[in-house]
């Protein structure tokens, strides 16, 4: 999929890897960009639009994890733009400590998100179909033993995703569904990370993994989104690590009736 003269949602995109999506969406010609954060950056949103004036770039302040709020936050945005096609949802937290804010934000925050998008997206609903990109992690795929929770929460965005990235609804909506998952990205998301864990005698240990993992920054993770999204394969999932793309494929272990209805 081409990402000229496309209008996106970004969740969570007023910092970090959501901000990083946001700049390269513009320069590759995007049409507009809507933004929902519950962080104002004014000086973030405010350099997006003197670099790029006759972009429509919204900014929505609202909590992901608060359904009525995101709701009102899509009915917002669709009268500015005439369609959406593609939303990335990027918005997360860590802090194991806190457990169901991580939950309401991290997988609450992806499906309310991307109920609501579907809803003006769906060819069924006079939409003219697109793409959904969904951020879990490499810890969605294969848990960390230091962030148990935060981890749960990455898996499940993978199973939500990979429901929905069914034929059945490609037919009806003509939404694809991908799923985004970066290895270690420096942004604030492991500000003060030792306080953050769930068991505080880990601290030591938890030095020891940061330490080794591979880093990138912000910016080479939003370069292999933007190329996810181009390459527009339903259900694809992607590691984003070491600064690269890698397509992957989970092994499937249980077949529903699915495929033979
Ligand atoms: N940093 C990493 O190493 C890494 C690796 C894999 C996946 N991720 C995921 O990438 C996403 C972005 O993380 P980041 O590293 O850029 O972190 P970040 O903290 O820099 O950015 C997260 C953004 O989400 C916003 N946000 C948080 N809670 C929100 C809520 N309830 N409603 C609306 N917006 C909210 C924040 O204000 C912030 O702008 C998260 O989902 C994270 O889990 C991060």
């Amino acid at each position: 999929m081409s990402l000229n003269d496309k209008s996106v949602v970004v969740t969570g995109g007023a910092s970090g890897i959501g901000l990083e999506v946001c700049k390269r969406l513009l320069e590759s010609d995007a049409k507009g960009v809507a933004i929902i954060d519950i962080l104002e950056n004014v000086d973030g949103i405010g350099q997006l639009r003197s670099t790029y004036p006759e972009k429509n770039i919204l900014f929505i302040k609202a909590d992901v994890a608060d359904k009525t709020a995101i709701d009102e936050a899509y009915e917002e945005i669709t009268k500015s733009f005439e369609y959406l096609d593609i939303v990335v949802n990027v918005a997360g937290i860590f802090n194991d400590l806190d457990v169901s804010r991580t939950i309401g934000v991290n997988i609450g925050g992806i499906i309310n998100s991307t109920f609501a998008a579907m809803n003006y997206m769906s060819k069924e609903k006079g939409g003219r179909g697109g793409i959904i990109a969904n951020m879990s992690s490499v810890v969605g795929l294969d848990p960390l033993f230091l962030m148990p929770v935060y981890t749960s929460t990455k898996q499940a965005i993978v199973g939500f995703t990979r429901s929905l990235a069914n034929e059945i609804y490609f037919e009806k909506a003509g939404i694809k569904f991908i799923i985004l998952c970066p290895g270690a990205t420096i942004t604030q998301l492991f500000t003060n990370f030792t306080e953050k864990i769930i068991f505080p005698d880990m601290g030591d240990v938890a030095y020891r993994v940061l330490d080794r993992l591979h880093k990138q920054s912000p910016a080479d993770v939003s370069k292999c989104i933007l190329s996810a999204i181009e390459q527009c394969e339903n259900g694809s999932i992607w590691i984003i690590e070491n600064k690269q793309l890698h397509p992957i494929k989970m092994t499937r272990y249980w077949t529903s009736i699915e495929e033979k209805v």
